[in-house]
Order: C-alpha cells, then structure tokens, then sequence
C-alpha cells in the first residue's frame, strides 16, 4: 500500500487546511435539495479534493457512485450508466453520493457527454460532486452554472510539515527534520506531492542501509578471508567467524568463490577438499537437523583451509563477492518488483494478488505493450522497466 493510500482521510476531521471547504461540503450535503444540486471541487492536485468527496460520503452513509472521464465517451453510455444510478435506490437501500472525479480530464473527444452531464444534474436526486484541477475553461461555461463553485487551495507549508512529520514519526522512518522542511516547501502545496516524496526517501534510506550493512558484511568477511587464506592456522583461527554477521552458509559460497584467487596446484586441490568436507556437514545438518556438525563445518572453513597451504602468504589479493549471492539477490529483486506490479494490477482489477501472480506472464505482455495501463497501474519506472525485461 502506497502512503497516500495508507493516510488517505477517512472522515472530514482527517482533511487537513481545507476547514472552510469542510464547513462547505458538510452544508451543500445537509442542505441538499435546497439549492443547487451539485458542487464543483476545484484547485490544486494533491490537496484534498477526492478525499473530501470521498470522506463526505463515508461520514453521511452515503454509497459513493463515481463516473470517470472515459464514461463521458458518448452520450448514450453516460445516459445508460449513469441515469439508472440516479433513478434507482442502491441495492443496501443506502443514499447515493455520484462523484465526477476530474472532470476536466475529459478528452476532446468526449465533450458530447458534458450536455448530458448538466441535463442529470437536474434529475439527480443525489447529491453530485464534481472534481477538478481548472473549471475555467470555456466549455464549462454551462457546467459552472448549474453548479456551486468551491475552491481548495494549497495546502500550506506549515502544514505538510506536521503532516509529514507525523506519519514519518509513525512509520518509524527517523528522517532529518532538515529534510523534511525543504521537502515540504518543495511540495507547493501539494500534500501528496510531499508523502510520496516522503515514500520514495523512506525507500532510499532502507535502499542506503542494505548498502551499508552489505559493506560492513564485506569488511568483515574480507578480513577472515585474508586471515585464512594467508596466515597459518591457529586455534584462534577456528573463532574467526564468529565476528562475521553472515550465517555459515554464506561464508561458504565466499570460501567456494575465492580459494583459486589464492591457492594454486596442489593447495588448490587441498583447499577444495576441505571445502566438500565443509559441505558434507552442511547437508548432514540440513538433513538431520544436527547442529552439532556446526562446529565441524566451521573447522573445516577456518582451521581446514589455513591448513591446505604449505607456508603462510603476503601480499594483497582482492576477493570476489560470491555469484551466487549475487545470483540470489537479483532474483529476490525481480519478485519485488514482480509482487509489487501485482499488488497494483489486484488492487486495479479487483483480483488477488495470487492469481495476478499466477497470471503474472500474461500481465507483463500486457503492461509491456500498453504505456496507457503502466500509466493507469500508477507503475514507477523500475517497475515499468521490470516489466520490459
Ligand atoms: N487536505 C488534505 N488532508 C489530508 N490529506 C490530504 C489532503 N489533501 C491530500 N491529502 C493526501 O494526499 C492524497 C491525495 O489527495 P487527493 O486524491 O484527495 O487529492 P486531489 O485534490 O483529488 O488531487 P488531484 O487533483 O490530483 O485529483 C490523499 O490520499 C491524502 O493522503
Ligand atoms: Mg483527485
């Protein structure tokens, strides 16, 4: 789930620095019958204006029946969709609440559908509100009068700040309050702008700590490598793992990548030997749960390969990060970005997230011929880019 979605509000007391549109709203619903029959919401992206609309029907009980700008395709399909919702009671007996989201996003081609929209205007008996960015535009000359006007406005700096600070406090994200300051001033009053800017520097930061992590991993076993490899064993070489944050397995992957940078011939075929003894182990533990064969694996490591050279080595020798962790890690990332584009496409469809995933070849030659649907599923560019592979 997206932070937007996640902190989308879900009554008027949630909508933050929009108060005299909330008085508003809560006016036109209450009074409804008595003037005008349907409100314009317009101003900025990001400051409110489907979230009143939505939070309004939540706090009134009302059934939300929202048309989007692809019904207003032709006048037929608008009067069939939309007429039978204004004349029929919805099927729990609820009240109606028909929201026309971003009106001003209909196409040319679709402005036949405008007439139609101002005749059901006068019929509704529901409660009509109608969103959009900019409602100036001549072709709405009409639509402006049949309707009450209300403007949002941006929502002000001061106020993303708190409520950014917030959900950044209860996501647990310990993000610079420097930070947050310039971010919510580039925001522009754009409060959604600001929590996906928050989402996307959440994201970096846990991006920043896996590196780091990685890095510190790296030091560590870099050092037992160098130790193993090039200093004769010792007792004290049998501990030496135990200051590496990494379990015994993977240890092994980086051993298995790296004795040919060091040993040579005949230590070569020692140092491997010693490897599939630590292996052997390996799978008696896995098999018979026994992880007392722990210990036997970890001297085979340590003790067992410092032992597979004749004399102690100098001399710098770069190891390689194992490519099957690497291998590893990049399929992990690829079912990231494959669970991720199936959470957008259930939530989209209305299906789960299993059968999307089982579907998952078929979606992704869809995605990946059609810009229009990565633009409807909302995909970021990794995603997209995932989606082309
Ligand atoms: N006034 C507000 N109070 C609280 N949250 C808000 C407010 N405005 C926006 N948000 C947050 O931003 C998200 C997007 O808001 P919303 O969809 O209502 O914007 P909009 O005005 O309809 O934008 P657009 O013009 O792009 O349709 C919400 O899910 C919510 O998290
Ligand atoms: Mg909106």
């Amino acid at each position: 789930m997206t932070l937007t979605e996640k902190y989308r509000p879900k009554n008027l007391g949630e909508i933050k620095g929009q108060d005299e549109a909330v008085v508003k709203i809560k006016y036109f619903i209450k009074n409804f019958g008595k003037g005008k029959r349907a409100i314009i919401l317009y101003g900025p992206p990001g400051t409110g204006k489907t979230s009143i609309a939505c939070a309004a029907a939540k706090e009134n009980d009302l059934e939300i029946f929202e048309l989007n700008a692809s019904d207003f395709r032709n006048k037929e399909k608008l009067s069939t969709i939309l007429k039978p919702a204004v004349e029929q009671k919805s099927l729990e007996k609820k009240n109606k609440l028909i929201l026309v989201d971003e009106v001003d996003g209909i196409s040319e081609l679709d402005y036949g559908g405008l007439p139609e929209l101002i005749r059901i205007i006068d019929l509704t008996p529901y409660p009509m509100i109608i969103t959009a960015n900019d409602i100036w535009d001549k072709k709405f000359n009409l639509l402006r009068k049949k309707c009450e006007l209300l403007q949002l406005k941006e929502i002000s700096y001061n106020i993303i700040k708190t409520i950014i600070s917030e959900i950044s406090a209860i996501e647990g994200l310990s993000i610079d309050s420097d930070f947050i300051t310039e971010l919510s001033i580039k925001a522009k009053g754009d409060l959604r702008a600001a929590i996906n800017d928050l989402q996307t520097l959440s994201r970096l930061k846990d991006y920043f700590s896996i590196i780091l992590d990685e890095r510190n991993k790296e030091t560590d076993i870099f050092n037992s490598l160098r130790k193993v490899f090039k200093e004769k064993p010792t007792n004290e070489i049998m501990g030496i793992f135990d200051s590496v944050n990494m379990s015994i397995d993977d240890i092994m992957l980086w051993f298995e990548e790296n004795i040919p940078a060091e040993y040579k011939g005949e230590e070569l075929a020692r140092a491997y030997d010693l490897l599939s003894k630590a292996d052997i182990f390996k799978g008696r533990i896995y098999k018979q749960q026994y992880w007392r064969f722990l210990v036997y694996e970890n001297i085979f490591l340590s003790y067992g390969i410092a032992s597979a050279k004749k004399n102690s080595k100098t001399g710098f020798t770069s190891y390689k990060k194992p490519s099957r962790i690497l291998q590893i890690w990049m399929n992990n990332q690829k079912t990231i970005q494959k669970k991720s584009i199936c959470e957008k496409y259930s939530q989209y469809v209305h299906v789960s997230q299993k059968r999307a995933m089982n579907e998952f070849p078929i979606i992704k030659q869809i995605i990946k011929s059609n810009p229009n649907i990565q633009k409807e599923l909302k995909l970021d560019e990794e995603e997209i880019e995932y989606a082309q592979l």
